[in-house]
């Protein structure tokens, strides 16, 4: 897979592509009113995540298949912070026809490029609720290490859910390889 920026001209596919997956989202989202699943709404998110690129807010990335281009997944490298930071958080989905086939891996794998490369940050986080374990594997084949829980820290699904915290700075990062 390949990363690529979004711009509103991909607004239909990843329109599709949330459509289709609304179901298999559902348990690790948080809960999105019906108007999340609409032209206007995808557009609008894509607008603001070109806003928090050119803030140096975050970074969104639609995860697309080699050959072909198919977009199968969404990463995103959220809340930059930078001073004494220089960190991130992460978060991720691919769909579900996709699933298990490394893709998220090798997703991460390039997203942690980008931040540890042309973004220049120090700390990547990822937060994850225990039950979850094809993520936590996610992240663990990135050279993540666990940190500790979080108690209540993000509401997903309409409750406010316990979620390891995962982290992985530049220097113990495995590298581009
Ligand atoms: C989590 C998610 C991104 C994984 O995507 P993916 O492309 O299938 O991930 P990969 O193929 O790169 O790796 C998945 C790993 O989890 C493992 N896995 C998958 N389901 C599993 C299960 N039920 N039990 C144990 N391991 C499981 C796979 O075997 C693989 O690990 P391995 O390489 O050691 O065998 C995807 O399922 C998803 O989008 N889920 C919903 C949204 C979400 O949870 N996002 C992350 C929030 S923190």
């Amino acid at each position: 897979v390949v990363l690529a920026e979004m711009a509103g001209s991909d607004a239909p596919e990843l329109l599709d592509l949330i459509v289709r997956n609304r179901e298999f989202l559902r348990p690790w989202d948080p809960i999105r009113p019906a108007s999340w699943f609409t032209l206007a709404s995808v557009h609008a998110e894509l607008a603001r995540a070109n806003a928090d690129r050119r803030a140096d807010r975050g970074y969104v990335f639609g995860i697309r298949e080699r050959d072909g281009g198919a977009l199968v997944g969404r990463i995103a490298l959220s809340n930059v912070v930078r001073g004494a930071w220089q960190n991130a958080t992460v978060g991720y989905f691919v769909g579900r026809e996709h699933n298990g086939l490394g893709y998220a891996t090798a997703a991460m794998g390039a997203a942690l490029r980008f931040a540890f490369g042309p973004a220049g940050l120090h700390r990547v986080q990822a937060a994850i609720m225990p039950r979850n374990v094809a993520s936590i594997r996610v992240v663990e084949k990135n050279g993540f290490r666990f940190e500790g829980l979080a108690r209540r820290y993000l509401q997903i699904a309409g409750t406010w859910e316990d979620h390891n915290v995962y982290a992985v700075t530049v220097e113990e990062w495995p590298g581009p390889g």
